[in-house]
């Protein structure tokens, strides 16, 4: 149990939501209405959003934290969905445990009655019951307690996939680059245990209003008048809930004195700055003022403390004048008996503790388990509305190419655009290369490309299709793609290749072929135990390899897919050579040259002119925009930007 001076502030939680400045404009503002029916269905499925519901799904994934009690629902039967056997039996066995302790008040009354009526009978049972009460009371809650731990540890592992294939099913990545989002993610992502404390805060909860309903129910079978009792609680709960709050208001108005006090204290007990306070003798000024700025601190704060006291103090008064009022009206009052006067004193004495202890819990419950909630649910939610509005599968192949149509792109909570406007064609089967200094959007141009961003304005279209209407799992299978900040898996070395191509994962002839690609046999050779060796030094027998290796092993992966419909290579080869670069992408490309029938385009990304030279269209990108496009040949002839920077970077390779 909680206690009730531990409590939270029954704060808002959405004080906990980055709320973003108010002027801002922003698509994506307007948060879809709470009863939004299909980003609610997505997530009221577990397991993740369905095509179905993401064609009616809004294009705007939602900002703000849904409402706390929906999401509090949310939570409840999604822990029912995976547990449902040991929730029940949870939940059950909580509110069994808090039955006997508010029984008590019964059997005290029997045990009353039968010893002053003489009824050895009477006296007998109430004993017993009293024993199995006492009895029930610890054995239920030692059982309760063990249940509930096994279900918050199941429940845990279950919700850990549960947020990480939401998250995986997202088939953007803004909620990984957005510093709010991310905010978000981190607390489900860290601090998961937040979701399954809100069972047991549910849980507790429910214990304590079975147990303040009981003893009301006691109360009112000897005096309907005694429901009044709970009233009488009410300023002792009020001062309970409000005190904490004052008490940290105080605190924290007073926290730069403290903060000064503290520094001054600092100052004065340490050597970089003793010589300085001894020469110039400031030495019992400071202690003078460290006194000063902490009684300005602590001053307010004891003053604060004995006020609300005073006011907890009073509640309690109220409270207890209530209380002596029942015991006279029930003893003084027309069916007087002392058993009806036992059940008061027993069962009022209870009545302002359960109602503490609820108010409490609630407060718990709404100050902290209920944010983690909250948050699951807007992943949900995000997840449902980002669902792809995609009802096409991946075509087989490309026949004539792929065109951006006035393709205008801002990173989301930017109003820059990273492109602007682009209009393009890359043709079937041709070698592009993408050329521009940095911050020119190239990488930005390979995102939109592989679906991890949708254009803000305009369409990419392959052949005469949306790239938006195709399903992106599917349109992702048929890309291949190595990247400039690409990933270190620490597995084994065939595996962290093998990803590139999950079905051929353990293939060993896709695996060299891969290799020999990428140039990166090399590499698997010098492995103790070659594909089979576990990379990254943590792990058992494991090895450490270069940053340019695990770049070769990067682009090994990328290679993996034997007939991708785009190969997407943003600067892979930073780490690399020129020389090696060249001929590596030389390779490539006269692989996918001969490939062309299937039309495989492959975009190169490169600074790196020798490279770049050999495409068979250039895209120069300039500030976000294309500044010119067209080979080698016709760019040098235009004499345009690309001739300029090619020449300069020529003549410091000379
Ligand atoms: N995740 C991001 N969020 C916001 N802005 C970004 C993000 N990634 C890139 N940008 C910005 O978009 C512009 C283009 O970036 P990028 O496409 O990575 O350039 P390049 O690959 O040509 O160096 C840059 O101004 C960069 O700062
Ligand atoms: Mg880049």
């Amino acid at each position: 149990m909680s206690s009730p001076d531990a409590a939270p502030p029954p704060g808002e939680p959405s004080a906990q939501d980055p709320a973003r400045p108010p002027g801002e404009p922003s698509a994506q503002d307007p948060a879809p209405p709470p009863g939004e029916p299909s980003a609610r269905d997505a997530a009221a499925a577990p397991g993740g959003p369905s095509a179905q519901d993401a064609a009616a799904a809004p294009a705007e994934p939602p900002d703000r934290l849904p409402p706390a009690l929906s999401s509090m629902w949310r939570l409840c039967r999604l822990g029912f969905h995976y547990e449902p056997a040991l929730m029940g039996v949870a939940f059950v066995l909580a509110l069994a445990a808090a039955l006997p302790d508010a029984l008590l008040a019964v059997w005290f009354t029997l045990l009353g009655e039968g010893l002053i009526q003489h009824k050895p009978g009477l006296l007998r049972f109430a004993a017993v019951a009293l024993a199995v009460s006492v009895v029930a009371t610890w054995l239920l809650a030692t059982v309760s307690t063990r249940i509930q731990r096994r279900f918050r540890d199941k429940v845990t592992i279950a919700l850990e996939s549960h947020v990480a294939r939401l998250q995986a099913g997202i088939s953007t990545i803004a909620h990984q680059e957005r510093p709010e989002y991310l905010d978000r993610l981190s607390v489900l992502r860290e601090q998961i245990f937040t979701l399954d404390h809100m069972y047991m805060s549910v849980f507790s909860t429910a214990g304590w209003i079975l147990r303040l309903a009981v003893t009301v129910a006691l109360l009112t079978s000897v005096n309907p008048v005694l429901v009044t009792l709970v009233l009488f609680a009410i300023p002792t709960v009020a001062v309970t809930s409000w005190r904490p709050v004052v008490e940290r208001i105080a605190q924290e108005r007073g926290a730069q004195a403290d903060r000064l006090a503290r520094h001054l204290f600092t100052l004065s007990t340490t050597a970089s700055s003793g010589k300085e306070l001894r020469v110039l003798g400031i030495g019992p000024a400071f202690a003078e003022r460290r006194r000063a700025s902490w009684e300005r601190w602590y001053r307010p704060l004891a003053a604060a403390r004995t006020r609300s006291s005073a006011w907890y103090a009073a509640g309690w008064a109220v409270f207890a004048l209530g209380y002596v009022g029942a015991i006279v009206l029930v003893a003084t009052g027309p069916h007087a008996s002392p058993a009806s006067a036992i059940l008061v004193l027993t069962a009022g004495a209870r009545l302002s503790s359960y109602v503490g202890a609820t108010v409490s819990e609630i407060g718990f419950l709404r100050g902290i388990w209920m944010d983690g909630s909250r948050r699951l649910a807007w992943l949900e939610d995000y997840a449902g509305a980002t669902a792809q509005a995609a009802d096409l599968p991946a075509p087989a192949g490309i026949a004539q190419g792929i065109r951006f149509e006035h393709v205008t792109f801002c990173y989301p909570g930017s109003d820059r655009p990273a492109l602007h406007d682009v209009d393009l064609f890359l043709p079937a089967g041709s070698v592009v290369a993408i050329v521009g200094e940095n911050g020119a959007g190239k990488t930005t141009l390979v995102k939109l490309l592989a679906k991890l961003y949708a254009p803000t304005s305009g369409r990419i279209r392959i052949d005469a299709v949306d790239l938006a209407r195709i399903d992106s799992a599917q349109w992702r299978e048929r890309l291949a793609g190595a990247f400039q900040d690409f990933f270190r898996f620490e597995f084994r070395a065939g595996q962290a290749i093998g990803l590139g191509d999950l079905p051929r994962m353990d293939v060993e002839p896709a695996l060299t072929a891969a290799l020999d690609r990428a140039g990166a046999r090399d590499v698997v050779e010098t492995l103790p135990t070659g594909l089979r060796t576990q990379l990254g030094p943590t792990w058992h027998d494991g090895v450490d390899i270069s940053y340019g290796q695990w770049q070769k092993l990067a682009l090994a992966r990328g290679f993996m897919r034997d007939e991708p419909l785009v190969a997407a290579l943003d600067e892979p080869t930073a780490a690399l050579d020129a020389e090696t670069e060249h001929q590596l992408f030389e390779r490539y490309a006269s692989r996918a040259r001969q490939a062309r029938q299937g039309g495989s385009t492959t975009i190169l990304v490169s600074h790196r002119f020798s490279t770049v030279r050999m495409a068979d269209l250039i895209v120069v990108l300039d500030g976000a925009r294309v500044a010119e496009v067209g080979s080698h040949d016709e760019l040098m002839a235009r004499g345009g930007r690309y001739s300029e920077l090619y020449r300069i970077q020529a003549k410091a390779y000379q």
